[in-house]
């Protein structure tokens, strides 16, 4: 059967994928509540399209810390796509590349830096997870900085690993001959079966509870690379990630696997984009499904947003051409909306073409 959005790309990898790698992939944490919640939320925003502009001309392309890219929807991190598909991450750069945007890379991989470096030009940054060891990830900012990644994604809101139910019950660890990549000859690329969720053992073991604020200084003191803070959801954390020289923030609540009960990023977002005041670009990621969504995250300030399980369920369904249709079907929806809204240029996207519940609470009586 043709697909005609990307959410049916995960109906497909549910069929294909065993069910502890498609339960990793798809699940939330706890409840699961945020998780509905980054999708619904979007559903409770509403355009207020302008008509009668010529709109026989319209240019998605857009700028993200200086570098071109040809639309404002790009790749957010997700980890061992091996399990999705062979090829893995380096389908996902193949495809990222063509459609001429962004790759975020994680740290916890199924192909390395180099690797992925290998499969050919395109502008790619590197999602970094603090280890307690900072020679290991010394060793790794300077790997991805070698590489020609462009940015680094720094993860905040993950100091222990969220209680996702459906990877305890399964006993969660990597498939045998897969190894986290970047971290193999450092001897921890193994995630192995414990009497819990093997990823959550290996977070408690690896990952530096510690990190704070001042450690930002530290990465700055280590790269020249741009940071991106990724997982800031408040006006707060907005404005210190600003002051300790954030070169972006990303509004993420890690696809709803974290800390359950946060509200929907898309909801987070324009609190955050009111603290920064315009000093540094605010990125969203969290339930992007639609063209629709792109902008309404635009209309709410966002500079662009980062797609997770789109390109993990597409590139199981299809690999890298799964994953080259599913950001051509978000670009070709997005540049639609633009159409139907009245704007040609991301420019012209502005606050008054949606309104939100919010702003006119009368326009949904059935949560009253
Ligand atoms: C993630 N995410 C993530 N984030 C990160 O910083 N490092 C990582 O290794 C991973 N790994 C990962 C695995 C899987 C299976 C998922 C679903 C997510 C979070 C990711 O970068 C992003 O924040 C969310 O996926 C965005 O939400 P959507 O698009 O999946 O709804």
């Amino acid at each position: 059967m043709e697909i005609t959005n990307v959410m049916e790309y995960e109906k497909i990898a549910k069929e294909k994928l065993p069910k502890m790698v498609y339960d990793y992939y798809a699940s939330g944490a706890e409840d699961q509540w945020t998780l509905q919640e980054n999708r619904n939320a979007f559903s409770r925003i509403l355009f207020r399209p302008r008509i009668l502009i010529d709109v026989s001309e319209i240019d998605v392309s857009t700028t993200v810390l200086g570098f071109n890219i040809s639309m404002p929807i790009m790749i957010a991190p997700t980890a061992m796509q091996k399990m999705a598909h062979p090829d893995g991450e380096l389908a996902t750069a193949r495809a990222t590349s063509a459609a001429g945007t962004i790759m975020t890379l994680s740290s916890w991989a199924t192909c390395s830096v180099e690797e992925v470096a290998s499969t050919g030009p395109g502008i790619r940054f590197f999602q970094l997870y603090v280890y307690k060891d900072r020679n290991v990830v010394r060793q790794l900012v300077k790997r991805a900085e070698e590489a020609g990644f462009k940015a680094i994604a720094l993860t905040v809101d993950t100091p222990r690993l969220g209680r996702r139910e459906s990877d305890i019950k399964n006993r969660f660890a990597l498939p045998r001959g897969l190894t986290l990549k970047n971290f193999e000859g450092l001897d921890l690329g193994k995630i192995d079966k414990t009497d819990d969720s093997g990823l959550a053992s290996y977070v408690a073991g690896q990952v530096d509870q510690s990190l704070s604020w001042k450690d930002i200084k530290w990465l700055q003191s280590i790269t020249s690379l741009p940071i991106l803070v990724k997982g800031v959801i408040t006006a707060e954390d907005a404005r210190i990630a600003v002051e300790y020289g954030a070169a972006g923030i990303i509004v993420s609540n890690h696809g709803a696997r974290q800390l359950d009960y946060v509200p929907a990023t898309i909801m987070a977002l324009e609190e955050v984009v009111k603290a920064v005041e315009g000093r540094i670009p605010v990125f969203l990621d969290g339930g992007v499904r639609r063209g629709t969504d792109v902008f309404k995250a635009l209309a709410l300030g966002a500079s662009g947003v980062f797609v997770g399980r789109p390109s993990l369920f597409s590139l199981a369904a299809d690999g890298e051409a799964g994953v080259r249709k599913m950001l051509q079907m978000l670009r070709d929806e997005f540049e639609l909306t633009m159409a139907l809204s009245g704007c040609r240029s991301l420019r012209e996207i502005s606050r008054n073409h949606i309104k939100t519940d919010w702003d006119f609470p009368h326009y949904f009586p059935a949560k009253l």
